[in-house]
């Protein structure tokens, strides 16, 4: 292993040169349709130390077998790392978030009353889930021929069992709404951040906003470790050593349930409530104040009174905006779902610098669309797994939960208001919509349900072959 300095730290200008060794679906999206995520306990060290090795070569090879093409990618629990090895001084040097763990930490994220861990399924966030190894894939057969293959040498090594399977299917093309839509009907994703080094092309409002208005790439080490960040040079400096760390990043994996016909139910409900009509402007009208885009990808900001197609398809306007002259929401509501995880110039009650609180979502819908205007749910699973990546997992995802989601007194709102979308809802949940006839909403239900969630170290490939060989 290479020496370097447990306190080195790169700059933008090295990324370049180290994105092979970067686990696929970080600083880019993998796009391929099909995808399987597969849990796994590993029940010894040295037979699970086997199975890795056997499985380093197919990690970004973008393998084919069979005439499938298939990715293959991996992040470890504390509780897998532990279990392959590494020592305790490297143990001990992750972040207590990441070493307590999804599960641990459930409660100071939100993920209360109808989103708690006794919900989720697989036994995700518990001490048996090792690892997560996730395929991408362009079809079926693909997906099924990847498994069979890790199958296999699961079956040759032994030590490694798989525990819990969420496949994904990308819903694009199928709704009729452009390019990529998730279950509610909403184009998605639109906004990511923009990497400096990451040598992928970016639009205006992926970066950061500067004082002159003008947007700027966001430095590496927000999401990849070892990078500097936007607090100076040293980056991350967590785990130790360096070489562990480089290249590596923490994901955060959520299962999202999401209720669609109770939404569409509530889309007449709040229409009437607000605007003293039901009709199916209105009925689009509250969606996008719950959301902050209309459904085509359109910002409230740059069109509040109605969807601009236009804009939607053109991403040199669609991400370029910042709510800074919208300080009351009448444009968008502060409180809509995209406002709160980003929200760009708004005023904040306490000094908060956004550009460290953002995150890198790859996330990707399961389960098939509820058929187009039914208003009963026919009990099938949908929604989203997110995959939110990041540097610091506290200061990143969180942060991001616990004080923009939850609450609404960051930005001067009630307590009792949180993100619309993927708030807890329910009795006392409120949400302002200013400019409305009657501006508030009350009661929100429950549209979306936490099934399950993992903190995932993603190590970088050198760093991946280190774990494997003990070498931390
Ligand atoms: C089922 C649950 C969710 C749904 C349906 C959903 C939907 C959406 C949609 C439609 C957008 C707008 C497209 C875009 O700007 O890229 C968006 C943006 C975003 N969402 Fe979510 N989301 C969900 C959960 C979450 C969670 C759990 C987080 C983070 C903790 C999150 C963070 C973000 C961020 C950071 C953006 C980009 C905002 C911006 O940069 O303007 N979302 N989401």
């Amino acid at each position: 292993m290479d020496t370097l300095a447990s306190t080195r730290s790169l700059t933008a200008a090295d990324l370049k040169d180290n994105l092979r060794d970067i686990q696929d679906n970080v600083v880019a999206p993998i796009m391929m349709r099909y995808g399987r995520h597969i849990f796994v306990e590993f029940n010894d060290g040295e037979k699970s130390r086997a199975f890795l090795r056997n499985m380093f070569g197919r990690v970004n090879a973008r393998q084919e077998e069979h005439g499938v093409r298939f990715t293959v990618n991996i992040g470890f629990t504390y509780q897998g790392l532990k279990m392959l090895g590494l020592s305790q001084r490297a143990l001990d040097s992750f972040p207590q978030a990441f070493q307590v763990g999804a599960r641990g930490r459930a409660g100071d994220v939100g993920d209360v009353g109808p989103h708690v861990p006794e919900h989720w399924e697989g036994g995700l966030g518990g001490p048996e889930i090792a690892a997560m190894v996730w395929l991408r894939t362009d079809s079926d057969e693909g997906r099924e021929e990847a498994t069979r293959i890790l199958r296999d040498e699961m079956k040759a090594t032994g030590g490694v069992e798989i525990r819990f399977i969420q496949d994904t299917k990308a819903l694009a093309h199928e709704n009729g709404i452009g390019s990529e839509g998730e279950h509610f009907g909403f184009a998605d994703p639109i906004s990511q951040p923009a990497i400096d080094g990451a040598d992928a092309p970016w639009y205006p409002g992926d970066g950061v906003l500067e004082e002159n208005g003008a947007w700027r790439l966001l430095k590496p080490g927000e999401f990849v470790l070892g990078y500097e960040d936007e607090l100076g040079p040293d980056g991350t400096l967590a785990p130790e050593p360096f070489e562990l760390r480089w290249n590596g990043t923490y994901m955060v994996f959520r299962k999202l349930y999401q209720d669609v016909a109770a939404f569409r139910r509530y889309l007449a409900t709040a229409a009437k409530a607000l605007y003293g009509s039901d009709d199916p402007y209105h009925r689009d009208l509250v969606a996008a104040k719950m959301m902050g885009r209309w459904r085509s990808g359109c910002p409230l900001d740059l069109s509040p009174e109605k969807d601009d197609l236009a804009i939607a398809a053109d991403p040199e306007r669609r991400n370029n905006f910042t709510y800074a002259d919208d300080e009351e929401g009448a444009r968008c509501p502060r409180g809509a779902h995209v406002r709160r995880v980003n929200p760009r110039a708004t005023h904040m009650m306490r000094e908060t610098a956004v550009r460290r609180r953002r995150l890198i979502r790859r996330g990707v819908e399961y389960g098939p669309h509820l058929p187009e205007s039914a208003l009963e749910d026919d009990g099938v699973d949908r929604g989203i797994v997110q995959m939110l990546i990041q540097a610091d997992i506290e200061r990143q995802f969180e942060f991001v939960q616990k004080e923009w989601m939850s609450g609404g007194e960051f930005m001067g709102l009630d307590p009792n208001e949180h993100d619309p979308i993927v708030g807890v809802g329910g009795e006392g949940s409120q949400m302002s919509v200013p400019g409305a006839k009657q501006p508030f909403l009350f009661d929100l239900p429950t549209f979306v349900k936490v099934k399950g969630s993992e903190y995932l170290f993603v190590p970088g490939l050198k760093a991946l072959k280190g774990v494997i060989e003990q070498r931390f």
